[in-house]
C-alpha cells in the first residue's frame, strides 16, 4: 500500500548490481514507442541496467531473447508477449534457472501461473466494453449500425480481449452488425490497407472500431482517399489515446478514444525491486485508465506527454 520497497529489506541488492532483461513486442505503434521510452527512462532513473531487445512482432525473436537473458544470468526477465500462447517451455526454462519473470502490458494464457511472478498492464476486456458502451450511446437513435472492426495482431491479448469486450456489450442489441473484421496488426499502414479494401465491399459502413489509434489513423487516410469525411460520414472509435490519436479526436476525425496507458516503467521498477529483495508482489496489477470525448481531448492535449 504505497510502502517504499527500499525500506526494511536489509539484504536487498544495490541497484547497480542488478541486471534486468526486457523483451519488447516491437515498434508497431505510437503506444509502443511511448512504452519503450517510459520503461528505459524508469530503469535509467533507478540506476538499474536494462538489457533491451525489440522482437519486431515475432514470437520466435522473443523466445530467443528470453533464452539469451537466461544464459546471461540476468536477475529478472520482463517481457510483453506478442501473442498469448506458446510460452510454457521457455518460461519453464527461466523458472528452472531461478530467474523471476514479470509480464508487462500483455499476458500469456499459460495454465501454470507460477511461471511468472506478476502481470502489470491494462484490462483489455474492460477497454473493449468501454468502446461498446460509447457505441451504444452514440447510436442510441439509429435503427441499424454497420461496423468494420480493425483487429490488432492476431493471437495477441489486446486483439482477443478488445474484440470480446466490445462484442459483449453490442451483442445484446441486434441492430449492431460487425460486417467485416480483419487484422491491421496494430500499425497505421495495416489500418489503411484493410480499410481501403473493406470500404469497397462495405461503402455504407457507419462505424470503424479500431483496436488502436494507429489503425484508426490509417483508416482516416483511407476514408479521405475515398472522398469521404472521417468522423462525420463514417465514425471512428479507437483505443490508446496517444498524441496523434488525441489530435485527430480534437480535430473531429476520430469520435471517441478509450485510454490504454503505456506508462508502465515506474511500476515495473517497483516490482523488480521487490522481487529481488524477496518481498511479496501483487500477482496482477491493473493500469488505471480513462476515456476521451472531443472536448476532453482538446483539454488534455497541451499536457499530453506521448
Ligand atoms: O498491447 C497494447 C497494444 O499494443 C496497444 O494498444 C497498441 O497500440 C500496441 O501496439
Amino acid at each position: 500500500s504505497g510502502a517504499d520497497s527500499s525500506t526494511g529489506a536489509g539484504d536487498a541488492p544495490a541497484p547497480e548490481d542488478l541486471i534486468v532483461g526486457f523483451s519488447q513486442v516491437g515498434a508497431e505503434s505510437g503506444w509502443r514507442a511511448a512504452n519503450t521510452k517510459d520503461i528505459q527512462a524508469a530503469f535509467e532513473d533507478a540506476g538499474i541496467e536494462l538489457k533491451f531487445s525489440d522482437a519486431q512482432q515475432k514470437q520466435e525473436n522473443q523466445i530467443k531473447a528470453i533464452r539469451s537473458y537466461i544464459q546471461q544470468g540476468v536477475d529478472v526477465i520482463a517481457f510483453s508477449p506478442v501473442v498469448e500462447s506458446g510460452w510454457d517451455t521457455v518460461l519453464k526454462e527461466a523458472k528452472d534457472a531461478d530467474i523471476p519473470v514479470v509480464l508487462t502490458d500483455r499476458s500469456v494464457d499459460s495454465a501454470d501461473t507460477s511461471l511468472y511472478v506478476s502481470f502489470l498492464g491494462s484490462d483489455f476486456v474492460e477497454e473493449g466494453k468501454k468502446a461498446g458502451n460509447w457505441a451504444t450511446e452514440e447510436f442510441a437513435d439509429a435503427d441499424a449500425v454497420k461496423i468494420i472492426q480493425l483487429e490488432g495482431t492476431t493471437g495477441s491479448a489486446p486483439a482477443i480481449d478488445r474484440a470480446e469486450g466490445f462484442a459483449d456489450v453490442i451483442g445484446s442489441d441486434p441492430k449492431f452488425e460487425i460486417v467485416a473484421s480483419q487484422t491491421g496488426d496494430f500499425t497505421r499502414s495495416g489500418g489503411k490497407q484493410v480499410t481501403e479494401a473493406l470500404l469497397k465491399s462495405n461503402p455504407d459502413v457507419d462505424l470503424i472500431y479500431a483496436h488502436n489509434d494507429d489503425m484508426g489513423l490509417g483508416a482516416i487516410e483511407a476514408i479521405e482517399a475515398a472522398g469521404l469525411k472521417p468522423g462525420v460520414d463514417i465514425k471512428i472509435l479507437t483505443i490508446d489515446a496517444v498524441k496523434d490519436g488525441m489530435q485527430a479526436l480534437a480535430d473531429g476525425k476520430i469520435n471517441f478514444i478509450v485510454e490504454c496507458s503505456p506508462l508502465l516503467g515506474k511500476q515495473l521498477v517497483d516490482i523488480v525491486n521487490k522481487v529481488v529483495a524477496g518481498e511479496e508482489v501483487e500477482t496482477r496489477i491493473v493500469t488505471e485508465e480513462t476515456t476521451f470525448t472531443q472536448e476532453e481531448a482538446i483539454a488534455a492535449l497541451p499536457d499530453r506527454q506521448y
